[in-house]
């Protein structure tokens, strides 16, 4: 939902030897999975130079004039449209009339309609349709009224309402202004220059050390040091944090797509997301992060897309140990007239632990006094921090925006979750789990799915059904299909498609079938046979080839596992499908049209 970098170095020469503008552009591609419909830089110097374009961050490299662009200091932006579509007006950054000022923004601000009509009527002229655009007009205003650039920018900040991370630069400044309310901002602390951004991908080439902004934080960030105040303008103590991914994490390691790579990573992710949580010999699961997690009341998922998929497996995990769970689409989740309270634990399921519906979601939760838990992949998220609770799923870096290894390590990390809620878990499960990274490998090595994506590359519609713990890899998978490849796909529990989506099937419509060797084989059988009876061609996803094979015109095989795993391994089946659909298509893969990774709009 956007994405926002800013440099200082005191200079234009980065560490590297690079210019301001270098680091600018890398801390952009880093960023693009939260937006790609236009880019932009402002530099800063004795004017402000602006270049931005309609279009992904390539479009603005090559728009770039020759020659390097020189700054002190430097601010960019990729953007997702919320007010005003893409065009090279409405990308940031944004400058007020006199071209004092330049400022990028993440967020929505709410009464931006009122600041405006407000600014027009002093005189000011608007160049965009963004909601960003009254920022620099604020400061602008402020600045003639005598303030000081610092003063200049909080006061405009302080008269916002809704969410942003916002940054501006200006004329004759090495410094970069920065503030956050609900929209993510973090700030690299370099050996030789200091940065700031939505997501440490940014500028995770410079350096590892960082410090997370809280709600209502400002930053002045200079080649001096940065310092944190909070809204009051009280100096805040803060603490720098040490990343542990490797800046290689965030490459693409030679694969065309950073999708095929994170896919190809899962069993390593698996592999991380169970260290030391899992003991064979002991036979038990103990997850350090939840170490003082005391709960015996219902619990409550939220979730969006792919994590409400996986909040649906954890709340199947958990009933199946005998806990009281729902799932809640964390839009539709309103703590103010539904049961809970402080007797329920509420699980926020977000990879990015930013997504605005699940955090409202949480504070709902949160404000109702319920305990909190944020299963997440990223440290020093919002969801991590406003939670009582976090636990990690540990997946590393995931930059293209379909979700895979998040969505795996998910699983895994409720899976381990529901064992330690319950104190339950055996023997044969903890073996399961030892044994899933190589399975999952396995099926990597074997896979058949690039065959059965040149077979139906052209169908109409794609189905994709499953029962019991494969019922929500149903859901994800049509999901992956239409993310990427942009045709129409729909996920069922098996037993619903004969009650109205069956009208739609055709030998035009493969039907994906997730047939698990356990009680439900028999049902989910005669579902196949339904579709297969009205010439629906058949893609079984088994462990158990014979019980399916007569009825399947391709056969997906995954190794034998605990039932509750066979989802983890069938996914990778049908990831690797709509990945080789997609491919065939010629779909952008990792930048799906209107899509971001982040959603941090409700
Ligand atoms: C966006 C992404 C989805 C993701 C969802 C929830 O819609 O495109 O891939 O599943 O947000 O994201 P979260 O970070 O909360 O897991």
């Amino acid at each position: 939902m956007c994405g926002i970098i800013g440099y200082t170095g005191g200079g234009s020469q980065t560490p590297d030897g690079g210019d301001v503008l270098d680091v600018l552009m890398t801390g952009l591609s880093g960023l693009e999975y939260r937006g790609y419909d236009s880019a932009g830089v402002a530099l800063a110097n004795s004017s402000i130079s602006v270049h931005k374009r309609q279009g992904e961050v390539s479009a603005l490299e090559e728009a770039l004039p020759d020659g390097s662009v020189d700054g002190y200091a430097g601010i960019g932006h990729t953007r997702w449209s919320t007010h005003g579509p893409p065009s090279d007006a409405n990308a940031h950054p944004h400058t007020d009339c006199s071209g004092t000022v330049a400022v990028v923004h993440n967020g929505i601000i709410e009464n931006y309609q009122v600041l405006r009509e407000e600014l027009e009527t002093a005189g000011h002229t608007f160049e965009s349709e963004t909601d960003t655009e009254v920022i620099p007009h604020l400061i602008e205003d402020a600045l003639e009224a005598g303030a000081d650039r610092e003063s200049a920018f909080r006061r405009a900040v302080n008269r916002l309402e809704g969410s942003y991370a916002v940054a501006a630069v200006f004329c004759e400044s090495e410094t970069v202004y920065a503030a956050r309310h609900e929209s993510p901002l973090v700030l690299g602390i370099g050996e030789d220059g200091h940065y700031l951004a939505s997501d440490v991908p940014a500028f995770i080439e410079y350096t590892d050390r960082v410090i997370y902004l809280d709600d209502g934080e400002f930053a002045t960030v200079s080649p001096s040091g940065v310092v944190v105040t909070d809204e009051r303008g009280t100096v805040v103590e803060t603490s720098i944090e040490t990343i542990e991914w490797d800046p290689e994490d965030a490459g693409k390691s030679g694969y065309d797509h950073y999708m095929l790579k994170e896919i190809h990573e899962q069993p390593q992710a698996i592999r991380k997301c169970l260290r030391e949580r899992v003991n064979e010999m002991a036979g038990t699961i103990t997850v350090d992060d939840l170490a003082d997690l005391e709960s015996s009341g219902p619990v409550q998922f939220v979730a969006c897309g792919t994590s409400y998929h996986a909040a649906l497996y954890g709340a199947q995990m958990l009933r199946k140990r005998g806990i009281s769970a729902q799932c809640f689409l964390a839009s539709e989740y309103d703590a103010d007239s539904i049961p809970v309270g402080e007797e329920t634990l509420v699980v926020g399921v977000t990879q990015s632990g930013e997504t605005a519906d699940t955090m409202s979601a949480l504070r709902g939760a949160n404000r109702v006094g319920a305990t909190t838990v944020a299963l997440t992949n990223v440290v020093g998220s919002s969801a991590a921090r406003e939670c009582d609770h976090a636990m990690y799923i540990r997946a590393g870096p995931e930059i293209g925006v379909a979700a895979t290894k998040t969505f795996a390590t998910q699983q895994v990390a409720l899976a381990l979750f529901s064992s330690v809620l319950s104190g339950e878990s055996s023997q044969a499960f903890v073996e399961a789990l030892r044994d899933l990274p190589d399975q999952v490998q396995s099926v990597l090595d074997n896979s058949t799915a690039r065959e059965v994506a040149r077979a139906y590359e052209d169908a109409d519609a794609y189905f994709f059904i499953g029962r019991g713990y494969n019922a929500p890899v149903a859901l994800e998978g049509a999901l992956k299909m239409k993310e990427i490849t942009y045709k129409h796909a729909e996920g069922f529990a098996a037993g619903e498609l004969k009650h109205g989506p069956l009208a739609l099937v055709t030998e035009r419509t493969p039907v994906f079938a997730m047939v698990s060797d356990d009680e439900t084989a028999a049902k989910t059988l005669g579902n196949v046979k339904e579709v297969e009876a009205r010439d629906a061609p058949v893609v079984a996803i088994t462990d158990s080839r014979e019980t399916v094979e007569r009825y399947a015109d391709f056969v997906l095989e995954v190794p034998e596992t605990h039932p509750a795993l066979m989802p983890i391994l069938a996914n990778v089946q049908l990831q690797l499908v709509a990945y080789w659909v997609a491919n065939r298509l010629g779909r952008s893969i990792d930048k799906p049209r209107n899509l971001a990774k982040s959603v941090t709009v409700e």
